[in-house]
């Protein structure tokens, strides 16, 4: 069976000791670094930007997927890059020229991603799914952590992946929001290669060895 791959998302760690919390994640199972950047804009929250971004690139040894909720990504795909960036993911919802800002992502050595509300139907990709890395089913509304997961994100995980078998695409599937050991092998069953756990590895007291208990859900 292939590698399921797990990422924290750096939104539920503590700030306060964010060193700390980022080594936790180095010398776990983890897999990458999910790194939430919100304007207050495309999402009623603000959570950080380029400075914060800057610490985590200096202290991280894993790769870094950031997620863009912001209007008009278009304008800081360089300095994303510039910060360390691996992968970078932006809303079908705010670009209005999502073609070209996939180019322009994957010019500036970048994984592509393209991020999906929850009420964004996965057929929307059906002519652009080849040029894209990696498609994030929000399965939760974006803009916080620590909220209950939308039942749905099943079948549109399976629509998406036949999708992705019919076009003999190489994408992968990431799901964000609610994940936990209970969602996480039915996720990777339905066809989910990468999920993203917020609230439910920093809010826990073992986070290490929740990563670890993911990791096993998820490959199970
Ligand atoms: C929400 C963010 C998520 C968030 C997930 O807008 O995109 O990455 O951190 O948090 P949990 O796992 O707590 O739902
Ligand atoms: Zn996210």
């Amino acid at each position: 069976m292939a590698n399921k791959l797990i990422a924290p998302s750096l939104l539920a760690a503590d700030f306060g000791n964010l060193q700390r919390d980022i080594e936790m994640v180095n010398n776990s199972e983890a897999d990458w670094f999910h790194i939430d950047v919100m304007d207050g804009v495309f999402v009623p929250n603000i959570s950080f930007g380029m400075p914060v971004l800057k610490a985590i690139n200096k202290h991280a040894t894993k790769t870094l997927d950031v997620h863009l909720m912001i209007v008009d990504p278009d304008r800081y795909i360089k300095t994303f890059a510039n910060l360390g960036s691996h992968n970078l993911t932006v809303h079908y919802e705010a670009c209005t020229h999502l073609h070209r800002t996939i180019q322009a992502i994957k010019a500036e050595g970048m994984k592509a991603g393209v991020a999906l509300n929850p009420h964004t139907n996965v057929n929307v990709l059906e002519d652009i799914i080849n040029d894209v890395d990696i498609v994030l089913l929000m399965s939760v509304n974006p803009g916080f952590g620590g909220q209950t997961f939308i039942e749905n994100t099943y079948q549109k995980i399976k629509k998406l992946k036949q999708l992705i078998t019919d076009k003999n695409a190489s994408t992968l599937i990431e799901i964000d929001g609610g994940v936990n050991t209970e969602n996480a092998k039915l996720l990777t069953q339905a066809g989910a290669d990468v999920l993203i756990a917020g609230s439910f590895v920093f809010n826990s007291k073992t986070p290490k060895k929740t990563i670890e208990d993911l990791k096993a859900a998820a490959n199970n």
